[in-house]
């Protein structure tokens, strides 16, 4: 007979009943509850401060968020045609595309190929960077079009995903490296002609015609087929926004005379929120994890949120109860392996959050996997319930930013369009993060379940490659019209036409 065998457990939703647990625990469980959960009343005063940031950042004065205008200067009307080449340099991979936005409205086709960014390549050497770059694109390139010593140099947006100064929309002055990367030389340098230098020394028969943000990308491409679209969010590796501003509200542009209500999309790099720590409910952990990376003091909210860290604050919990506490978990076990840094990512937590048993089965099994121990059914309990933890303050926090734009801008009713890891993959963080911006935007309990929140946090198209496009496609339109603002290289565009369908 086939298909008998024990049943399966109930599937499980959310915390089991913690009364069981023996004391010790429960109070360490409960101590964790208190270090990580965010009331209503904070998530408001959190929110109220990072509006009054978001402001700073745009003052000639600056503040800790950069709020670096893009000269992304129009929202697509889905009408755009063309073939573009896109590269995305995120955190994670890197990716090549082929992106041609078809005659039908708000329609694309698109071609890719991703490489996997060796982990070596972001502490490395500026060069090897570059080089490793250009040897994918001239791999796509051949295999899409053929020989590259017979091509006419093919139109490229670039979209690099940390923070830079754009004077133009052609030029990336990188602030700082973000997501853990550390490569000297680059910091304070355009890098732009960094990029060209290694294509040159290729021959790869490529020019940039605009340097982008992944944020500004996902809204841009979110806007192409939704004309409800504000905001562009990514909750990934790392975490960050852009909004269309008004060239009038961004007095650090005042002296380029900008009409006032031209608009200007401004990626946020909102992940510096509270850096001087004033207002986030910082724990321990949070404060250990800012201390040994490579940036201390920088992208303080960033760290408390995005999925590069999300793994690395449960592991340091974990730890932090083995050896510190007096309950002591995992006692007599070798915990060698979760003593390693950053060897937990989050979709780690997400597969805690995710198991169904009521035993947490999944959970020991994947204790015993990954990590060579053996918890106990309380420890079990303890792990799951700070998984939830860490995982619910995320959602909480990042919906303060969202917010934060839409209170500055005085959207009562928009989408938001998101992208990312966290975002796409993390179990429940869309309804936390619905819960909280309930909650900060005091909206009245629904009617009926089925109805939209006023702003809705909706799944992005693709920022980075259809962003990139339709970015390198409205800079051509604008030049054409004679809308010269932002472009250090002109000729690019000129003689630049889209690529053959
Ligand atoms: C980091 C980068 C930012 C990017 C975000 C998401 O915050 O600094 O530029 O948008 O990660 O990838």
């Amino acid at each position: 007979m086939v298909g008998l065998g024990p049943k399966p457990p109930f599937p499980r939703k959310g915390t089991g009943t913690l009364d069981n647990l023996p004391k010790d625990l429960r109070n360490e469980i409960e101590h964790l509850e208190r270090l990580f959960t965010v009331d209503g009343a904070k998530l408001k005063e959190v929110t109220n401060h990072f509006v009054h940031e978001l402001e700073k950042g745009l003052s000639v004065q600056g503040g800790s968020i950069p709020m670096n205008p893009t000269w992304v200067m129009s929202f697509p009307d889905g009408n755009e045609t063309g073939t573009y080449l896109a590269l995305d340099m995120g955190g994670t991979n890197l990716r090549v595309c082929q992106v041609t936005l078809t005659e039908t409205k708000s329609e694309f086709d698109i071609i890719q190929s991703k490489y996997r960014m060796p982990e070596e390549l972001k502490t490395g050497d500026a060069e090897e960077l570059w080089e490793y770059i250009a040897d994918c694109l001239m791999q796509f390139i051949e295999t899409h079009h053929g020989d590259p010593t017979k091509l006419d140099a093919l139109p490229l947006g670039f979209t690099f995903s940390y923070p830079a100064t754009q004077n133009y929309i052609d030029e990336g002055i990188l602030q700082r490296w973000t997501k853990g990367f550390d490569i000297a030389g680059v910091e304070g340098h355009n890098v732009v002609p960094m990029f060209e230098a290694a294509l040159q020394r290729r021959g790869v028969p490529i020019k940039l015609t605009a340097l982008i943000n992944d944020t500004t990308g996902t809204l841009i491409a979110s806007a192409y087929t939704d004309p409800k679209m504000r905001i562009g969010c990514i909750f990934g590796t790392g975490c960050n926004a852009a909004y269309m501003e008004n060239c009038g509200s961004i007095p650090k542009l005042a002296h380029m005379n900008l009409p006032p209500d031209m608009p200007m999309a401004i990626n946020c790099e909102w992940g510096a929120f509270d850096n001087e720590h004033k207002v986030l409910p910082r724990t321990p952990y949070d404060v250990i994890i800012d201390k040994d990376s490579p940036r201390p003091g920088q992208q303080s909210f960033e760290k408390m949120v995005a999925g590069l860290y999300l793994g690395e604050i449960f592991r340091l919990v974990l730890v932090d109860l083995h050896d510190n506490q007096e309950i002591k978990i995992f006692p007599g076990q070798d915990i060698a392996k979760l003593r390693k840094a950053y060897s937990l990512d989050s979709s780690f937590l997400s597969l805690i959050e995710e198991d169904p048993f009521e035993n947490l089965s999944e959970t020991f099994e994947l204790f015993q996997t990954k990590l060579g121990l053996t918890p106990t059914g309380p420890e079990l309990e303890l792990i799951r319930r700070t998984a939830e933890l860490i995982g619910t303050r995320a959602a909480r926090l990042s919906a303060c930013g969202v917010a934060a734009i839409s209170k500055k801008k005085g959207y009562k009713q928009c989408h938001v369009g998101a992208d990312g890891s966290v975002f796409n993959k993390y179990p429940n963080f869309k309804a936390r993060g619905a819960q909280a911006l309930r909650e900060i935007l005091d909206w009245p309990e629904k009617a009926d379940p089925k109805e939209d929140d006023p702003i809705e946090i909706l799944a992005a198209e693709d920022g980075s490659g259809v962003g990139a496009a339709l970015i390198a496609a409205l800079t051509m339109q604008r030049i054409k019209q004679g809308n010269m603002h932002g472009i250090l290289h002109p000729e690019n565009f000129r003689t630049t036409e889209p690529l053959p369908a």
